[in-house]
């Protein structure tokens, strides 16, 4: 009865990341290299910066993660690797990794999806119970996923155009905030009133479709009129109306998914589900679906990570599920 012990590689966006997890859900290892610093006066993240500096860390972090767990490559019972989506020179580093690692070490290698991983750095904390439904809120990514077990994956609502970090960003952009902007207009909102009307898109009835663009320009146009009337505005209302708006939309849409399709448990996962604003209102609602159980990670493990990769892979893998050398890095992967 040995351990199952799963190496997870991320290295879709801006984080060199390699975890290593025992036996689907205890932490041995987790190393995350950020990039951010290298980004932010650019204003967002620069895909040939990204690549460049995944191939300085990845050989370093790769050797820090197998140093914390305190095993070495051949104790791994699989290797875990993001195949996408993503930026494609950064996912070919981690890809090209675990392929090297695997071949060299003779040990099986399994693709994972980004968003799969999202909702699996849950399993870290909670065992999943089925159905389940997953908020799913990144930086590229907005989605209901309803899941009826492992590995099946159904998208019942998705943004129809901008992602809700991607929308937090640039409303912080306009504020002249740092990037990335959404832990910025987190802390400027809960000093603020949401005292600014903006608007909420509902979108067709029974729809769980999101879209935040318009709510973004509003906010923008909010900005540029005041700034010609001369007004002065206060950022800290203008953040947490925007935020108001933005969680009012997300807790709504998955309190009325969950009692629909009648889900067991609801998953927070991705960048966004570390915001306060988001987590607490999220747990008000929840408290009145007491049938239901809110699982919601610690901030370490919603934003990228390699652990919630490792968590995914340990899955598949125990499913049977591997990859060949074949594997490839696929920046569209569909879920
Ligand atoms: O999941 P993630 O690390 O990367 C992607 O896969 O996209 O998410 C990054 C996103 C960024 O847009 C960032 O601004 C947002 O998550 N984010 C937040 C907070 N912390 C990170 N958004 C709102 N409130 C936060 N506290
Ligand atoms: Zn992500």
């Amino acid at each position: 009865n040995k351990d199952q012990l799963i190496m997870g590689i991320e290295t879709s966006c801006d984080e060199t990341a390699v975890a290593i997890i025992k036996n689907g859900r205890e932490i041995a290892a987790n190393v995350v290299a950020s990039q951010i610093e290298s980004h932010k006066r650019f204003g967002g993240v620069v895909p040939e910066i990204a690549s460049r500096h995944h191939v300085e860390q990845i050989t370093i972090v790769l050797e820090e993660a197998l140093n914390q767990a305190n095993i070495s490559y051949e104790d791994l019972s699989a290797i875990a690797v993001t195949e996408g989506p993503g930026l494609v020179g950064a996912l070919l580093v981690g890809v090209n990794a675990a392929k090297a690692v695997a071949f060299a070490h003779g040990i099986p290698l399994v693709g994972v999806h980004h968003i799969a991983g999202h909702i699996y750095a849950n399993r870290l904390v909670r065992e999943m119970v089925f159905p389940l439904l997953s908020l799913v809120v990144s930086g590229g990514h907005t989605e209901l996923v309803y899941m009826k077990e492992h590995g099946h994956f159904e998208v019942i609502g998705e943004t129809r155009d901008d992602a809700a970090g991607e929308a937090y960003d640039k409303v912080a952009r306009t504020l002249s905030l740092p990037y990335p902007g959404g832990p910025h207009i987190d802390r400027l909102a809960q000093e603020g009133e949401p005292s600014i009307s903006l608007p909420r898109a509902w979108l067709e009835e029974g729809s769980y479709d999101f879209s935040f663009s318009g709510l973004k320009s509003a906010v923008i146009n909010t900005v540029h009129n005041a700034e010609q009337r001369g007004d002065q505005i206060k950022p800290e209302d203008l953040a947490a109306s925007f935020q108001q708006s933005v969680i009012d939309v997300l807790v709504t849409k998955t309190s009325k998914a969950a009692k629909e399709y009648n889900v067991k448990q609801v998953l927070l996962a991705g960048g966004v589900a570390a915001n306060k604003g988001l987590r607490t209102a999220l747990q008000e609602e929840f408290t009145k679906l007491p049938k239901c159980e809110l699982v919601i990670p610690p901030l370490s493990l919603c934003t990228d990570n390699a652990a919630m990769i490792a968590a995914a892979g340990s899955v598949l893998f125990e499913k049977g599920i591997q990859s060949t050398m074949a594997l490839n890095a696929n920046p569209g992967l569909d879920i």
